[in-house]
Formats: C-alpha cells, structure tokens, sequence
C-alpha cells in the first residue's frame, strides 16, 4: 500500500496549478477514478503529515499515475520544488471512488477550480461505457481552467465557466448546469469542487430530479479511518469518514456547513 513515486514530469500547467507524472506500478494497477493517494514527502521532517491528492490520470499498462495540484501551503509549495528522478512516498489508492453503473448515456460532470483534478479517469471509463460526456468546468479566470485538450481528448463537450469572464460563460457553474438539465436532461451528474458548490449542484440536480456523486473533501490524517480526523456528518446526522466511506458520495447524503 506504500509505494515510492518516482517523479517522471513535474510541470506548472495553470495559476498555481501543477501536473506531476509518476511511475508507480503497482498504485497504478490498483487505482480507480475518484480514488486518492497520501503523499508524503522524502527526506524531510515538515511537514509531518501527508497531503491528499486525487488521483488525476491512471495508466495501469505503463505504471503511471498522474496528480494535478493546486499550490496552497507549504506541503504542496514543496512539490513544486520535486524535479524529474526524485521520489515521494505514496500511501494508496485509497477512499472510494465514482461509480459507473448508471442508466442512461447522458452523464454531466461538474468541476469548481482544482476540483477538476479526478475527472479525467473516470472520462475514460465513461467513454468505454459509451456514455456522452458534457463537463461544465467553473474557475475563478482563464488561467485557473487547465488540461482542457485532455478532456477534449476523451469526447467531452465542454461548457467553460470563469468569475471575472474572461473565457467562457460568465458566472458560476450552476447558470449552466440549471439551463443544460432544463433543457435536455441528464442521466447522472458527477460533481467536485468547494463545498459551497456540490451544495448548489446538489440543489439543482435535486429539482431536476436527477441523481449522481460528489467527491468531498475533509482535512485528513491517517488516510485509513483510523484517526477520525476527516470525520463529517450526513444529512441523518451520522458520521462519515471521508478517506474511508468516501471521497465520493452519493447526491443527498452529505449535510454541508
Ligand atoms: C480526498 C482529497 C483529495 C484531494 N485532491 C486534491 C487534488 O487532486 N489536487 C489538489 O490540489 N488538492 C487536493 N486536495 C486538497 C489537498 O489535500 C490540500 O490542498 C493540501 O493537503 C494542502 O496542503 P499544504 O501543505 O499545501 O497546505 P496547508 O494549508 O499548509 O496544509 C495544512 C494542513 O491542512 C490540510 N489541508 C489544507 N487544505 C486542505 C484541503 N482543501 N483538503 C484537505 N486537507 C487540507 C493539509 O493536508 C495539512 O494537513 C484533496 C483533498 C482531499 C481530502
Ligand atoms: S483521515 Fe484518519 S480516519 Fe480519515
């Protein structure tokens, strides 16, 4: 369950945002969309714990996964110091991850900022099931909505939405996720990104009556349900551990604050 990721490509792909390749055969094998690993850093003593990262490309035949990282602190301002050959401690794949087995072609997937990061996979599977794929991708400028060729890539039809308008739709996500389920439905909706968003995507799906997933996010210790510390309420007032009963949840379960 602990592997060494040995760095193949470390590279600045966005305003902040950063695109690590690593070879880790037996992560790679394991992994499924939606799944995360814990990265620890080699060879330094801070910062102690390890730091959560969606696993954002997975390529069991060469043994290589892929993260997307959003530089906030000094856990993730130190991966941007990794060059190619270095090596970081990977603890995974871990959590679950997005089902697949919906009725239906038409999925929609809805990405805020970095919340993009475990889409790409689970367009794969998508597409080898043959479903139709429309992303509906919200950040704050041009600058924040990255590795949109490999979306493309997989036949997704893209709806781009940034805050200040200088690409796409001006506004937020859910304007055209409302208008898109009004106007042609969709089968199942797939959703990451602040908590304030997956509560309104939730909102609207909800009234389309449409159903999906949200993968969430919680500070994380352990990674293993072991430490509690990723622990957040359900809307029946239970506790859920996020690194073990989630990242992904069903639409509906989670209470958001
Ligand atoms: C399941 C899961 C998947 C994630 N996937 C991605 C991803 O693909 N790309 C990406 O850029 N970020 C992702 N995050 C968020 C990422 O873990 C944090 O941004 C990162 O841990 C910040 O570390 P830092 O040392 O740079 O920041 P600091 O603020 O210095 O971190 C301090 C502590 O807070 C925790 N922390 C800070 N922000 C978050 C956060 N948003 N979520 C959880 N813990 C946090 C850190 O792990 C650390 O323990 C994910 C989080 C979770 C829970
Ligand atoms: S991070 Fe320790 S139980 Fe989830």
């Amino acid at each position: 369950m602990i592997e060494q990721g040995k760095i193949l490509l470390n590279e600045k792909v966005g305003r902040d945002i950063w695109r690590m390749e690593l070879k880790c055969p037996w992560i790679a094998m394991k992994a499924k969309p939606g799944q995360f690993v814990n990265v620890k850093l080699n060879d330094v003593a801070e910062p102690l714990l390890r730091r959560p990262i969606s696993l954002h490309g997975i390529d069991a035949e060469n043994g290589i996964i892929s993260l997307l990282y959003l530089v906030v602190g000094r856990g993730t301002e130190m991966m941007t110091k990794l060059e190619n050959g270095d090596s970081v401690d990977l603890l995974g794949p871990l959590g679950k991850g997005f089902s697949t087995f919906f009725h239906g072609r038409r999925a929609v997937i809805v990405a805020g900022g970095i919340g993009s990061a475990p889409f790409y996979p689970l367009m794969e599977e998508l597409k080898a099931k043959q479903k139709n794929i429309t992303m509906i991708y919200g950040a704050r400028d041009a600058e924040s909505l990255t590795c949109l060729d490999l979306y493309e890539e997989q036949g997704a039809e893209m709806i781009l939405v940034t805050e200040d308008g200088s690409v796409g739709e001006k506004g937020f996500v859910t304007g055209p996720l409302d208008c898109l389920l009004a106007e042609r439905g969709a089968d199942f909706v797939y959703a990451c990104g602040p908590e304030a968003m997956l509560k309104a995507v939730e909102e609207v799906a909800a009234n389309h009556g449409v159903q999906g997933e949200v993968s969430t996010e919680a500070r994380m210790g352990c990674g293993l349900g072991v430490c509690l510390s990723c622990s957040k309420k359900g809307k029946d007032g239970k506790n859920r551990k996020v690194c073990q009963d989630g990242p992904v949840f069903p639409m509906g379960v989670m209470a958001y604050e």
